[in-house]
C-alpha cells in the first residue's frame, strides 16, 4: 500500500479514516491532530505552562515529545510508584522519562511516593485492603495537583487514549455511573484549588500512539504495571475491537456522542471543595482521601505519624494532592 501524501510505501493505515501514510508523512499528521484536539476542547495556549504526567509508556512519553515538537512549553513529572516487578518496572519507567528529557532539552520533576506516604505502592497495597490501583490513582492525582500547583503549572496534561476512553465510557455506562459520567471529558477546567486537566490523546487509537513512538524513536516501557487490574477492561477492549472492525470509526463516534449529550449527567450541585485541615488541598470531607491514607500507613506500620507530608501549610508541596472528587 502506498502513502496517501507522496510515492513512498505506507506503513500505517488507518480505516477510520481511510488513511495510509509512510514513516515520513505520520509525525507531520499525529502533530496536526493533536494540535487540532488542543484547541478544538482549548485546553492550552503557547502561554501556558504544561505539566505534562508521563509514567514512561508509549502514550504519554509520545505526548510530551509532541508537544514539545509543537512548540509547547511541556514539562515531564514522574511519579515513582517503588514497583520492582521482575523488571524492575518503576526504574525502567524512570529511565524512559530521564532520556527523553535530556533528549528534548525539557526538564522531568521526579516524585517518590515512598517519600511523600512513607512506602511504596507494593507495600501500600499490603497494608491497606484496597487494589493497588484504587491507592495509586488516588496517590497519583493528588500528588500530580499538588505539585502543579507548587510550581505554578497551569495545566497537567496525561497520555489517556481513545481506546482508554473508550473502555472507560462503556464500563461507566454499562453500570450508568453517572458521577464518572459527569466528569468524563478531555478537559477539566481549575476549580477549587484543583489545576485544569487535559488528555490531548483522547482521539488517538494505542496503535496511533505506539506508531508515533517508534516513528520517532522514541524509547518507551512496554509492560504493564505489575498490578493492572486489567482482566475486565481488556474485555472491554477485545469487544470494542470488534466492533470497530466491523465499522470503523465506532469508538470515535461513541466517544463524540457521549461528549455531545455528556451535560446531561452534569450533578445539579457539585459538592463544595474545602481545603483538607491537615494539608491544606480541597477536599469534600474534613481529612482529605490521601491524608487518611498516610495516616492508615504509618499506624499501620507502628511508625509515628511522622513525614514532612503530613502537616503542610507550611512544607511546600512535600505533601499530597488531592481530589478524592475524581
Ligand atoms: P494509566 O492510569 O496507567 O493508564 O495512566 C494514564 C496516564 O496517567 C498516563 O498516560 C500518564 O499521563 C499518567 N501516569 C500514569 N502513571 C504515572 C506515573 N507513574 N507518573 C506520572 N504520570 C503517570
Ligand atoms: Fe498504579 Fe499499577 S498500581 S500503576
Ligand atoms: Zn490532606
Amino acid at each position: 500500500m502506498r502513502c496517501r501524501k507522496c510515492p513512498k510505501k505506507a506503513i500505517i493505515y488507518m480505516p477510520e479514516h481511510r488513511l495510509a501514510l509512510c514513516a515520513a508523512c505520520y509525525s507531520p499528521w499525529f502533530l496536526d491532530h493533536t494540535e487540532r484536539t488542543i484547541r478544538k476542547f482549548k485546553m492550552f495556549t503557547r502561554r501556558d505552562r504544561i505539566l505534562v504526567a508521563v509514567s514512561g509508556g508509549k502514550d504519554s512519553l509520545s505526548l510530551w515529545h509532541a508537544l514539545h515538537a509543537l512548540g509547547y512549553e511541556a514539562d515531564g513529572f514522574y511519579i515513582d510508584l517503588g514497583i520492582m516487578g521482575s523488571d524492575h518496572y518503576s526504574e525502567q519507567s524512570k529511565q524512559r522519562c530521564r532520556e527523553l528529557s535530556e533528549r528534548i532539552g525539557r526538564r522531568l520533576h521526579i516524585v517518590r511516593v515512598a517519600e511523600r506516604v512513607g512506602a511504596p505502592i507494593p507495600e501500600i497495597k499490603d497494608l491497606t485492603a484496597r487494589e493497588a490501583c484504587s491507592a495509586c490513582g488516588l496517590i497519583k492525582r493528588y500528588l500530580m495537583n499538588r505539585y502543579a500547583l507548587e510550581a505554578d503549572y497551569d495545566v497537567i496534561a496525561t497520555g489517556h487514549n481513545l481506546d482508554d476512553e473508550v473502555a472507560v465510557l462503556f464500563s461507566n455506562v454499562l453500570h450508568w455511573n453517572r458521577g464518572y459520567l459527569a466528569r468524563q471529558y478531555p478537559v477539566l477546567d481549575e476549580r477549587e484549588g484543583l489545576k485544569k486537566k487535559v488528555k490531548p490523546f483522547v482521539y488517538f487509537t494505542e496503535k496511533q500512539t505506539t506508531v508515533y513512538a517508534l516513528v520517532n524513536r522514541i524509547a518507551y516501557v512496554r509492560d504493564e504495571c505489575p498490578y493492572a487490574l486489567g482482566a475486565t477492561t481488556l474485555s472491554y477492549k477485545d469487544l470494542l475491537a470488534q466492533l470497530e472492525h466491523q465499522a470503523p470509526g465506532t469508538k470515535r463516534r461513541f466517544l463524540d456522542g457521549f461528549y455531545q449529550i455528556r451535560a446531561l449527567f452534569a450533578e445539579p450541585e457539585a459538592a463544595a471543595l474545602v481545603p483538607c485541615s491537615r494539608c491544606g488541598q480541597p477536599t469534600t470531607a474534613e481529612v482529605c482521601a490521601y491524608c487518611r491514607l498516610i495516616e492508615h500507613v504509618q499506624r499501620r506500620r507502628g511508625l509515628a505519624l511522622a513525614p514532612a507530608d503530613v502537616n503542610t501549610s507550611q512544607s511546600s508541596l512535600k505533601q499530597v494532592l488531592v481530589s478524592d472528587s475524581e
